[in-house]
């Protein structure tokens, strides 16, 4: 199977995740493109997408899975990256080094497990590899159990366990995984890629 990703910029993009973001009824909280746009602007930044066509209907193709990843730094000003740098010191080195944050990301439902995040993924590292980056960070849930398994398959390491002391599967659970050049040889996916704007 050849995977088909296009990689957006910023203000398209925003609007792309703000769509497929719709699909995912499981999460109360979706972005607006208005929100992804603040987030990203001014920081590197990384948005994929990945289309496929409709079982019933090949001719249509739509989005299926996506993932949104940002740089994150020793001396973020935002609120919310800024806690989560305090969070994770300790277990990740951001001083003299480039850490990429994976922020949000999923698989529509009647696509699951047939390896789209696995080529979002793995294009994400290609991409993180060619900018200079050293690590990839990702948070999740304890109760996130899709996100979990499919991390652990990927090989992401946990490098944080945070427990909620009244709910353990709220307890959040930070990942990452150390980016090689070597790792490009070990993936798996067939793709095609396109940048947007072309
Ligand atoms: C997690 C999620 C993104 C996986 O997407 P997907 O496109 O089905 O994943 P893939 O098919 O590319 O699978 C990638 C790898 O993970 C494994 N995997 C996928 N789902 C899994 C699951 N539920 N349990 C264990 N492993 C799983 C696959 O076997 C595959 O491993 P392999 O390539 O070694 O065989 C998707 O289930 C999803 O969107 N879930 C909801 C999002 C979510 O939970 N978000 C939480 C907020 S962090």
């Amino acid at each position: 199977m050849e995977y088909h990703i296009t990689q957006y910029d910023l203000e398209q993009g925003a609007l792309e995740i703000q769509y497929i973001e719709e699909y995912f009824g499981e999460f109360p909280r979706k972005k607006s493109a208005s929100e992804i746009v603040e987030r990203l602007a001014g920081r590197a930044h990384l948005i994929l997408l990945a289309t496929a066509a409709l079982p019933d209907d090949p001719g249509t193709v739509v989005p299926v899975s996506f993932k949104v990843a940002h740089e994150i730094g020793a001396a973020e000003k935002e609120s919310k990256l800024a806690d989560l740098v305090d969070r994770l010191d300790g277990c990740v080195r951001f001083r003299d080094r480039r850490v990429l944050y994976t922020w949000i990301g999923g698989t529509r439902r009647d696509w699951r497990g047939q390896g789209f995040f696995r080529a979002l993924t793995e294009q994400q590292e290609i991409w993180a590899i060619e900018q200079g980056f050293d690590e990839i960070v990702v948070k999740t849930k304890n109760r996130f159990y899709d996100m979990r398994g499919t991390l652990d398959h990927l090989r992401f390491e946990v490098v944080k366990y945070e427990r909620n002391v009244s709910a353990n599967a709220e307890s959040k659970v930070y990942l990452s995984k150390k980016l090689t050049a070597e790792m490009i040889s070990s993936h798996r996916s067939a793709k095609t890629v396109v940048q947007i704007p072309i």
